[in-house]
This record gives C-alpha cells, structure tokens and sequence, in this order.
C-alpha cells in the first residue's frame, strides 16, 4: 500500500500529507462548533454523492461498482450521524458554503488526455480529501475539550482512514503501480500548496 497508511500519533505526515494542520485550527473549531457541524455534514454528503457519481461514471468497472456501493451507506450514514448532533444541540443543518479546497482540488484533475488518466486522478481526488479530513479529524479527536466529541471523531478518523486506502487500491487496480505512485506524489504537493495558500478557518473541516 502506498504511502505508510497506519494511524501513527505523529499528524505529521499522516497518510503521506506534506503539510500538517496548524495545531491552533482545532482551538478555532472548538469555539464554532455548530459552523464545523454543518461544514462537516456536508462534507459526508458530498463524499457519499461523488461515489454515487464514480459508480455512474465507471459503471463497467466491477471492483470500484462493488466496494463504492457500500462506501454511499457508509458516507451517508456519516452525515446522519453529524446531522444527530446538530440535533440534539438544536441546531439547523444549514446552508451549504463554497467549498474552495474541493474546489481547488478538482482544478487540479486533468480534463483530456486518455480516460484512465482521468479515472486515476478522479481517484486520487477522493483519496486526498479522505485524507485531509482524516488528519482534521484526528486534530479533533485529540484536541476538543469535549470527551464525547474527541470520541465521535475518533471513529470518523478511522472510518476515512480506510478510505483512502480503498481508493488507492481501486486506482492500483486499474492503473500501474508506478503511475499511481508517480501522481499520487504530484498530487501530495499540490495539496499542500492549496493548504498553504488557504485562510485557517476555524468553521470548516478543510
Ligand atoms: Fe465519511
Ligand atoms: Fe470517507
């Protein structure tokens, strides 16, 4: 598997990341608790709606139709369960905000070229937001005040965690090794560009 995809305690480099969170953004996400809520919740619904996509998208593709079919559930009761809390804190889903960081990612997706070029870098897409959202939770889980909290995101770290890894596979899957490989690395670093370039905000996941 590629990179080292264990969930060591140092956030640095977790999942291959070139750039870790600045410690200071899970004080922030502390204090907008509700806006990071909403931003997360839609996090989970755009996640179980892409894979609906790919599953449209490459739907000849056996292996990706039959491990992104429960991947949906997966995400979609990831959003139940943030929706819950929103809930019980009595307090709307809300709006839907821009979501640069997706956004930047997907400007990175090449347009042309050979189609497997495209599924790869769609896959990899996926990967990368599995990823960063692992590394923010995992900020979550270690630095909330609430135990309840650092607990619910504890479990979303691991679930995401495993989705990284699966897109990786379904990328190696149909694509070289070695090309993964290659574009995965080009992809780390355009990343942490965007991370770099981005506003910390304490009321988004990214
Ligand atoms: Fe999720
Ligand atoms: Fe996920």
């Amino acid at each position: 598997m590629i990179p080292n995809s264990s969930l060591s305690n140092d956030v640095k480099n977790i999942l291959g990341l070139q750039l870790p969170t600045d410690p200071r953004w899970v004080d922030l996400a502390g204090i907008s608790l509700g806006a990071i809520l909403t931003d997360h919740a839609y996090c989970e619904q755009k996640a179980a709606t892409t894979c609906i996509s790919l599953i449209q998208r490459y739907s000849d593709r056996e292996k990706l139709v039959k491990e992104l079919a429960p991947v949906v559930t997966e995400e979609w009761g990831h959003f139940r369960m943030v929706l819950a809390e929103l809930q019980k804190r009595n307090l709307p889903l809300g709006k839907q905000r821009k979501d640069v960081y997706v956004n930047k990612l997907i400007e990175f997706q090449r347009k042309g070229g050979h189609p497997e070029d495209r599924m790869l870098d769609q896959l990899l897409t996926m990967a990368l937001i599995e990823a960063r959202s692992c590394e923010r939770f995992k900020r979550l889980s270690e630095g909330l005040d609430d135990t309840y909290l650092r607990h619910f995101y504890r479990r979303f770290m691991e679930s995401e965690a495993g989705h990284y890894t699966l897109f990786l596979e379904l990328a190696e899957t149909y694509l070289p090794k070695e090309k993964v490989r290659t574009r995965l690395m080009e992809w780390l670093e355009y990343e942490a560009a965007i991370m770099q370039s981005m506003e910390m905000r304490g009321d988004r996941i990214h």
